[in-house]
């Protein structure tokens, strides 16, 4: 029954948000992903008292592990990677409901033992039947397992219970790929069960940058063509590709990042105002501006591709990508690309949005920069302006996270000279709290059924529709072009934007 005060009925979003009675299943348990961000966000959040004194979490792979062999390896990996500090209460109360199954994805025995797992949790721990499966497999795996899930029953939801899939990128490596994955998914799990991850949107960076478009009234105004000369999207990473040879050699950065990340951060800046804060509406516009992205006609002049030469990374030498172990030495794969991307509506036309990243780039730092036009005249004299840049918004996502505006100021003197200076919030210094990593806000997300921060089927197919045709114009024209490792990219980058008059920010 509803109460008939809307303002009871609405929920205080400053209290915390806690998880109902609940359990978490890991597919690929034993995976760098599960150690380093999933383990360590578990628990982060059971000690900030944001899961149920019964949370439980299942880990299945094909280890020859007990339950105590696992619960080990969640500790090792809490106690290296977690957040916030290690409290023996926690960890004890929460190892309580920690089970391993031991299994192949096609093994139909496993799947029968993780159905008895489960149901033994619900009468020990009371998770009332209300499970998550966090497919953090290879994508190849994705199909099978969603069918042992079907099979086996264990996506049914049963008297007010519920089951959500949680799928990790990447999805499908084409729109095809991509399409035929959905259908897979959807046969098995409705479209509300299914929570496809996207790191990036659970930042707090990200997120803040809805709250500073639609919570002033100072940046709305000029958030469009009538001001703005270009965007600059740059997630610059200064890690080779590590031991995940494996999974990159064939993907490339194009795929690996530009696709989900980037696009999500485009989308952000760039989409209307949702009618809500909540799922539907946001996935409403970010879909709409997704689909009024334009590639410029000419792909060999609007796109860059190369891959990291050996050079000198912080200090140490860096061997080149096709020198990596595991890397096909004739690979063509990317492991830095830029796009020219235009969006076609009455907003943004005629507006660039330069999208750029890399691994073993200068620095890691990821940020957005809205570049805005030069005053249209100038009283001053050409050399009291010489030095004096364009103004700039730059949204700081990592890792010194805040926001820097850019503009001209008086030099000190008798002369009238204007250059640049920057106003700076930075989060360390207005706030005490830290910010959650990306996955503790999403598993707890995921708990609650709250879908806001993870994109829909739509956005992830268009996504790839903008992506393919730059793919396939990569597949039949050439080889990437190189980088020496600890730059900031091929000159070929560089030229891109010269030949527009401008130049890529050096952050
Ligand atoms: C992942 C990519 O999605 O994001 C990796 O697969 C990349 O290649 C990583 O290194 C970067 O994440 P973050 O949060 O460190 O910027």
């Amino acid at each position: 029954m509803s109460s008939s005060n809307p303002l009871r009925d609405a929920q205080d979003r400053r209290l915390p948000r806690i998880a109902g009675p609940s359990g978490l299943v890991i597919f690929g348990v034993t995976g760098d992903l599960s150690r380093k961000k999933l383990m360590p966000a578990v628990y982060d959040l059971a000690n900030r008292g944001l899961l149920p004194p019964g949370f439980s979490l299942i880990g299945f792979a094909r280890r020859e592990w007990e339950d105590e062999d696992f619960a080990d390896e969640v500790y090792r990996a809490v106690k290296e990677h977690s957040r916030t500090p290690f409290r023996d209460e926690v960890w004890q109360q929460l190892s309580q409901g920690m089970r391993f199954v031991q299994g192949d994805f096609d093994d139909d025995e496993a799947f029968e033992t993780l159905k008895k797992t489960m149901q033994e949790l619900d009468a020990a721990q009371g998770t009332g039947s209300n499970f998550a499966f966090y497919l953090s497999v290879p994508p190849k795996f994705f199909p099978l397992v969603v069918q042992q899930l079907k099979k086996h029953n264990l996506a049914d939801q049963k008297d007010g219970s519920w089951r959500r899939a949680v799928i990790e990128k990447p999805f499908g490596h084409d729109l095809a790929s991509a399409k035929d994955l959905n259908e897979i998914v959807h046969e098995v799990f409705a479209p509300d069960q299914v929570f496809r991850i996207d790191h990036y949107l659970g930042k707090e960076t990200v997120q803040n940058i809805l709250a500073l478009r639609f919570a002033n009234t100072l940046f709305e105004p000029v958030w469009n063509r009538s001001y703005v000369d270009h965007v600059q999207i740059t997630m610059a990473e200064d890690i080779g590709i590590g031991g995940r040879a494996g999974y990159y050699d064939g993907i490339g950065a194009a795929r690996d990042v530009i696709q989900n990340h980037l696009l999500q951060l485009l989308a952000l800046t760039a989409m209307e105002e949702p009618a809500a804060f909540d799922a539907n509406a946001l996935a409403a516009e970010k879909t709409k501006v997704l689909g009024a992205v334009r590639l410029p006609k000419d792909l060999a002049k609007s796109t860059v591709r190369a891959q990291y030469a050996a050079g000198w990374q912080g200090g140490a030498k860096a061997v080149g990508y096709l020198e990596e172990e595991g890397i096909d030495p004739k690979s063509t794969t990317d492991t830095y690309a830029a796009v020219k991307l235009e969006i076609d509506n009455r907003r943004w036309a005629g507006v660039p949005f330069y999208l750029r990243t890399g691994k073993r780039l200068g620095r890691r730092v990821t940020e957005i920069a809205v570049v805005f036009q030069r005053a249209p005249h100038s009283p001053f004299d050409h050399t009291a302006t010489e030095e004096l840049g364009q103004n700039a918004l730059v949204i700081r996502v990592q890792p010194d996270e805040g926001v820097t505006l850019r503009f001209g100021s008086k030099v000190p003197g008798t002369s009238l000279e204007v250059r640049d200076v920057s106003m700076d919030f930075a989060y360390g210094e207005s706030f005490t709290e830290s910010s959650p990593e990306a996955y503790e806000r999403l598993i707890l997300d995921v708990l609650l059924g709250d879908a806001n921060l993870f994109p829909r089927t739509e956005e992830v197919e268009l996504s790839w529709k903008i992506l393919d045709p730059i793919e396939q114009f990569w597949a039949k024209h050439g080889k990437p072009a190189q980088y020496e490792s600890g730059t900031w990219g091929p000159v070929e980058a560089d030229d891109m934007l010269a030949r527009d008059g401008r130049s890529w920010r050096r952050p």
